[in-house]
Protein backbone atom coordinates (compact mmCIF):
# COMPACT_ATOMS: atom_id res chain seq x y z
CA UNK A 1 0.00 0.00 0.00
CA UNK A 2 3.03 2.23 0.83
CA UNK A 3 3.87 2.24 -3.08
CA UNK A 4 0.50 2.82 -4.06
CA UNK A 5 0.44 6.03 -1.86
CA UNK A 6 3.73 7.25 -3.63
CA UNK A 7 2.16 6.51 -6.63
CA UNK A 8 -0.77 8.68 -6.26
CA UNK A 9 1.08 11.53 -4.65
CA UNK A 10 2.58 11.90 -8.65
CA UNK A 11 1.59 14.77 -10.39
CA UNK A 12 -1.05 14.72 -13.33
CA UNK A 13 -2.71 16.53 -16.21
CA UNK A 14 -4.91 19.11 -15.06
CA UNK A 15 -4.60 16.68 -11.64
CA UNK A 16 -6.91 14.31 -13.24
CA UNK A 17 -5.40 11.23 -11.21
CA UNK A 18 -6.63 8.96 -14.33
CA UNK A 19 -5.22 6.03 -12.59
CA UNK A 20 -6.97 3.10 -10.42
CA UNK A 21 -5.71 0.01 -8.32
CA UNK A 22 -5.92 -3.60 -7.64
CA UNK A 23 -3.22 -5.76 -5.76
CA UNK A 24 -4.26 -8.77 -7.42
CA UNK A 25 -4.85 -12.48 -5.81
CA UNK A 26 -2.65 -15.15 -6.79
CA UNK A 27 -4.83 -17.14 -8.98
CA UNK A 28 -5.56 -13.75 -10.93
CA UNK A 29 -2.16 -13.61 -11.13
CA UNK A 30 -1.98 -17.04 -12.82
CA UNK A 31 -5.48 -16.13 -15.00
CA UNK A 32 -3.55 -13.16 -16.60
CA UNK A 33 0.27 -15.05 -16.91
CA UNK A 34 -2.36 -17.83 -18.99
CA UNK A 35 -4.13 -15.34 -21.26
CA UNK A 36 -0.72 -13.40 -21.63
CA UNK A 37 1.11 -16.69 -22.23
CA UNK A 38 -1.45 -17.80 -25.22
CA UNK A 39 -1.60 -14.71 -26.84
CA UNK A 40 2.22 -14.63 -27.60
CA UNK A 41 3.72 -17.75 -27.74
CA UNK A 42 3.19 -18.32 -31.17
CA UNK A 43 4.49 -14.94 -31.96
CA UNK A 44 8.45 -15.35 -32.57
CA UNK A 45 11.00 -13.45 -30.49
CA UNK A 46 8.16 -12.10 -28.40
CA UNK A 47 8.73 -11.46 -24.51
CA UNK A 48 5.01 -12.09 -23.40
CA UNK A 49 5.95 -15.86 -22.82
CA UNK A 50 9.08 -14.70 -20.59
CA UNK A 51 7.13 -11.86 -18.78
CA UNK A 52 3.58 -14.20 -17.91
CA UNK A 53 7.20 -16.55 -15.96
CA UNK A 54 7.79 -13.38 -13.90
CA UNK A 55 3.84 -12.96 -13.32
CA UNK A 56 3.59 -16.28 -12.11
CA UNK A 57 6.60 -16.15 -9.43
CA UNK A 58 6.42 -12.21 -8.52
CA UNK A 59 4.73 -12.59 -5.11
CA UNK A 60 2.89 -9.55 -5.73
CA UNK A 61 1.35 -7.81 -8.74
CA UNK A 62 -0.51 -4.52 -8.85
CA UNK A 63 -2.38 -3.94 -12.03
CA UNK A 64 -2.40 -0.05 -13.14
CA UNK A 65 -5.16 0.61 -15.28
CA UNK A 66 -6.67 4.01 -16.88
CA UNK A 67 -10.09 5.42 -15.55
CA UNK A 68 -11.24 6.18 -19.36
CA UNK A 69 -14.63 8.30 -17.56
CA UNK A 70 -12.53 11.20 -16.57
CA UNK A 71 -9.44 11.29 -19.58
CA UNK A 72 -9.52 14.03 -21.29
CA UNK A 73 -6.33 13.85 -23.34
CA UNK A 74 -4.88 10.40 -23.38
CA UNK A 75 -1.67 11.19 -24.52
CA UNK A 76 -1.19 13.28 -21.23
CA UNK A 77 -3.40 10.80 -19.04
CA UNK A 78 -1.35 8.15 -19.64
CA UNK A 79 1.93 10.13 -19.45
CA UNK A 80 0.50 10.93 -15.22
CA UNK A 81 0.40 7.34 -14.41
CA UNK A 82 3.79 6.62 -15.94
CA UNK A 83 4.74 9.29 -13.51
CA UNK A 84 2.74 7.66 -10.33
CA UNK A 85 4.37 4.18 -11.61
CA UNK A 86 8.10 5.91 -11.60
CA UNK A 87 6.96 6.74 -8.04
CA UNK A 88 5.59 3.51 -6.82
CA UNK A 89 8.69 1.80 -7.84
CA UNK A 90 11.11 4.57 -6.49
CA UNK A 91 9.18 3.95 -3.17
CA UNK A 92 9.26 -0.10 -3.32
CA UNK A 93 13.02 0.32 -4.34
CA UNK A 94 13.55 2.63 -1.40
CA UNK A 95 12.16 -0.17 0.91
CA UNK A 96 14.45 -2.43 -0.02
CA UNK A 97 12.44 -4.18 -2.47
CA UNK A 98 13.03 -5.12 -5.86
CA UNK A 99 10.56 -4.04 -8.50
CA UNK A 100 9.22 -4.86 -12.31
CA UNK A 101 7.36 -2.93 -14.66
CA UNK A 102 5.42 -4.84 -17.11
CA UNK A 103 3.54 -3.05 -19.86
CA UNK A 104 2.55 -6.08 -22.10
CA UNK A 105 -0.23 -7.07 -19.81
CA UNK A 106 -1.57 -4.07 -21.85
CA UNK A 107 -2.03 -6.59 -24.90
CA UNK A 108 -4.68 -8.70 -22.96
CA UNK A 109 -6.52 -5.68 -21.48
CA UNK A 110 -9.67 -7.07 -22.47
CA UNK A 111 -9.52 -10.29 -21.34
CA UNK A 112 -7.93 -8.22 -17.52
CA UNK A 113 -11.31 -6.54 -17.63
CA UNK A 114 -13.04 -10.35 -17.54
CA UNK A 115 -10.66 -11.38 -14.83
CA UNK A 116 -10.85 -9.28 -12.65
CA UNK A 117 -14.20 -8.00 -13.85
CA UNK A 118 -13.34 -4.17 -13.50
CA UNK A 119 -14.49 -1.74 -16.24
CA UNK A 120 -10.86 -0.10 -16.41
CA UNK A 121 -8.20 -0.87 -19.06
CA UNK A 122 -4.59 -1.76 -18.23
CA UNK A 123 -1.86 0.50 -18.97
CA UNK A 124 0.64 -1.81 -16.59
CA UNK A 125 1.45 -3.80 -13.79
CA UNK A 126 4.26 -3.41 -11.09
CA UNK A 127 5.58 -6.56 -9.62
CA UNK A 128 7.10 -6.37 -6.15
CA UNK A 129 9.49 -8.67 -4.05
CA UNK A 130 12.21 -9.49 -2.33
CA UNK A 131 14.79 -9.73 -4.33
CA UNK A 132 16.60 -12.88 -5.28
CA UNK A 133 19.09 -11.95 -8.19
CA UNK A 134 20.88 -8.78 -8.35
CA UNK A 135 22.10 -8.21 -12.11
CA UNK A 136 24.44 -5.77 -13.18
CA UNK A 137 22.26 -2.47 -14.32
CA UNK A 138 21.24 -2.59 -17.94
CA UNK A 139 23.38 0.11 -20.57
CA UNK A 140 22.31 3.33 -21.24
CA UNK A 141 22.31 5.49 -24.16
CA UNK A 142 25.75 7.68 -23.73
CA UNK A 143 24.34 11.24 -22.24
CA UNK A 144 26.40 12.31 -25.79
CA UNK A 145 23.71 10.32 -27.99
CA UNK A 146 20.56 11.48 -26.31
CA UNK A 147 21.16 15.46 -26.52
CA UNK A 148 20.03 17.54 -29.76
C1 LIG B 1 6.48 1.04 -19.99
C2 LIG B 1 7.37 -0.13 -19.65
C3 LIG B 1 6.96 -1.41 -19.95
C4 LIG B 1 7.75 -2.53 -19.61
N1 LIG B 1 7.26 -3.78 -19.86
C5 LIG B 1 7.99 -4.87 -19.51
C6 LIG B 1 7.46 -6.18 -19.70
O1 LIG B 1 6.33 -6.35 -20.16
N2 LIG B 1 8.22 -7.26 -19.36
C7 LIG B 1 9.47 -7.08 -18.80
O2 LIG B 1 10.13 -8.08 -18.51
N3 LIG B 1 10.00 -5.83 -18.58
C8 LIG B 1 9.28 -4.72 -18.91
N4 LIG B 1 9.77 -3.45 -18.67
C9 LIG B 1 11.12 -3.29 -18.05
C10 LIG B 1 12.14 -2.80 -19.08
O3 LIG B 1 12.47 -3.85 -19.96
C11 LIG B 1 13.40 -2.29 -18.31
O4 LIG B 1 13.01 -1.21 -17.48
C12 LIG B 1 14.49 -1.81 -19.26
O5 LIG B 1 14.97 -2.90 -20.03
C13 LIG B 1 15.66 -1.18 -18.51
O6 LIG B 1 16.13 -2.06 -17.52
P1 LIG B 1 16.26 -1.60 -15.99
O7 LIG B 1 14.90 -1.09 -15.56
O8 LIG B 1 16.65 -2.87 -15.25
O9 LIG B 1 17.31 -0.55 -15.94
C14 LIG B 1 9.01 -2.33 -18.97
C15 LIG B 1 9.42 -1.03 -18.68
C16 LIG B 1 8.61 0.07 -18.97
C17 LIG B 1 9.05 1.47 -18.60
Amino acid sequence: MKGILAGVRAPSAHNRQPWKFKILSASEKNSIADVLENKTRDIPGHTGPHTAGIIRNVPHLIMVFIDNEVVENRDMDIISIGACIENMILAYTDMGLGTIWIGNTNLVSNEIKEILDVPYETVSCVGVGLSDQFPKARPRKDIRDVMV
